[in-house]
């Protein structure tokens, strides 16, 4: 990315905000801190840190005296900048909800100054905000500036840590931004591009808002998970953190992408039954699990998602198209597909199953027992042949790559809805009406 210095304003000297603003003026930048309170602004000013952050204090004496780096409670400072980045707080209300109040008075700041300003600017939203907020914000405050070229839009999630926020800053976990069009602007124009981080991805505004608290879920679940399995192990006097340090060290399927894409539900005749058995023992433990506990419930609402999309498309007849747990294998045990069948069987549809691998007399034991007793109607509701299990209208439900593209092209037409459970995304080329269950 371009080296060029920029003339940067910030909004909000907190955490972010003035870690921000002394690493970016130590990259050579120009900058100006904005905050309404003053004690923060006089605190800069002398060379001193607003906030306690390792570090800091030393660098912000350091660009205060370079001469790149100062603050002032005035906004309309900003008007001498080409970029602003909005860095005050989004705390919650007290019903729980998102208080977007502080970045909505930065905002009629910032169009002020644009009213009053010949002058192009970008606004960076960095404060943490829920999907579709940065649009509405520049909808309602700055409509005419973007359709006049004046002003571009982003949404540029922070991913610092406090305590380390300085190391972070400057080698980051994660770099992406969030643009309002990710079809046309597919990289980034400057002066923005001068700040960002190199081989930083552009997604668009509400991926970049949503990424930003999928991480933040992620990482308070990966906590929550890992003190419910200590809590357990504390319950039969076991070493939890012994048990978590190997499974951190699988980096195959544990700490890895592994499982981590949306798609179908989880089954097979492991995931659902021990899940449901270690909820179970921590109970006679007397320990409480809400995390591991919300597990099935969450697979069972997600099949259910599954269901409403099959509904929606309003055909009668549906095909399965895999049946089995996952690829590869004939196992129907736990399988959510053979849940899904059944679920649409009691609603009165018309069921019909392509799966290679699957026939009803090659099931032996408890494979056999389980299809039995969930799908009576497997021997029927199975085709061997793609052509008998694709009427002329209907529904796919597609979860494995069991039929080629090419077998299933001529058998389809505008009468045909699929449903792409797994992200094979091929399938919006054939005809019919794609759907993408996550996507
Ligand atoms: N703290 C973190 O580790 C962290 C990490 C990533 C993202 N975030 C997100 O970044 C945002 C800022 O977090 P923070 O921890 O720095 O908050 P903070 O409360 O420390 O700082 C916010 C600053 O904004 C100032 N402010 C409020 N209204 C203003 C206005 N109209 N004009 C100028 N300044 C104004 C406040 O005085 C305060 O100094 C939040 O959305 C937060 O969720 C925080």
């Amino acid at each position: 990315m371009s080296q060029t210095t920029q003339k940067i304003s910030i909004f909000g000297l907190g955490y972010v905000g003035s870690v921000t603003a002394a690493c970016l003026a130590s990259r050579g930048h120009d900058l100006t801190g904005i905050d309404v309170q003053p004690e923060k602004v006089a605190r800069i000013n002398s060379g001193k840190a607003p906030i306690s952050e390792p570090g800091l204090d030393a660098l912000i004496d350091e660009q205060v005296n370079a001469g790149r780096l100062r603050a002032t409670t005035d906004p309309a400072t900003a008007t001498s900048t080409d970029i602003s980045l909005v860095c005050v707080g989004t705390p919650s209300t007290a019903s729980g909800e998102l208080d977007l109040s502080f970045v909505d008075s930065v905002c009629q700041q910032i169009a002020n100054m644009l009213e009053s300003s010949g002058k192009e600017h970008s606004l960076v939203f960095r404060s943490t905000m829920l999907p579709g907020s940065a649009r509405r914000l520049a909808e309602q405050h700055f409509s005419k500036f973007i359709a006049s070229g004046k002003l571009s839009v982003y949404f540029l999630p922070e991913f610092l840590r406090q305590g380390s926020a300085i190391a972070d800053f400057r080698d980051p976990s994660l770099s992406a931004i969030g643009v309002l069009d990710p079809l046309t602007e597919k990289t980034i124009g400057n002066p923005v591009a001068g700040i960002l981080d190199e081989g930083i991805e552009v997604v668009g505004l509400e991926a970049a808002e949503l990424l930003k608290y999928s991480c933040n879920a992620f990482h308070a679940a990966k906590v929550s998970f890992a003190n419910e399995i200590g809590r357990i192990a504390k319950g039969f006097d076991g070493d939890g953190s012994r048990v978590m340090e190997l499974l951190c060290s699988d980096k195959r399927l544990n700490i890895s992408s592994y499982y981590m894409r949306p798609g179908n539900p989880f089954g097979g005749s492991c995931l659902p039954k021990d899940v449901s058995a270690l909820s179970h023992f921590a109970r006679s433990l007397n320990v409480t699990v809400p995390t591991l506990d919300s597990l099935l419930p969450s697979n069972q609402n997600h099949l259910e998602h599954l269901i409403k999309l099959v509904e929606k498309t309003g055909q009668k007849s549906v095909t399965l198209i895999g049946i089995a747990f996952k690829n590869n294998t004939d196992d129907l045990r736990g399988s959510s597909l053979v849940n899904l069948a059944n679920a649409l069987l009691m609603k009165g549809y018309e069921i019909r199953i392509y799966d290679p691998l699957v026939s009803p007399s090659s099931l032996v034991g408890m494979n056999k027992r389980y299809a039995s007793a969930k799908l009576p109607g497997l021997d029927s509701a199975l085709k061997s042949d793609l052509s008998e299990a694709i009427p002329e209208a209907g529904t796919l439900v597609i979860s494995k790559a069991c039929a080629k593209l090419e077998e299933l092209r001529p058998l389809l037409s505008s009468q045909h809805h699929l449903i792409d459970v797994n992200g094979w995304r091929d399938l919006e080329d054939l005809p019919g009406h794609y759907h993408g269950l996550c996507w």
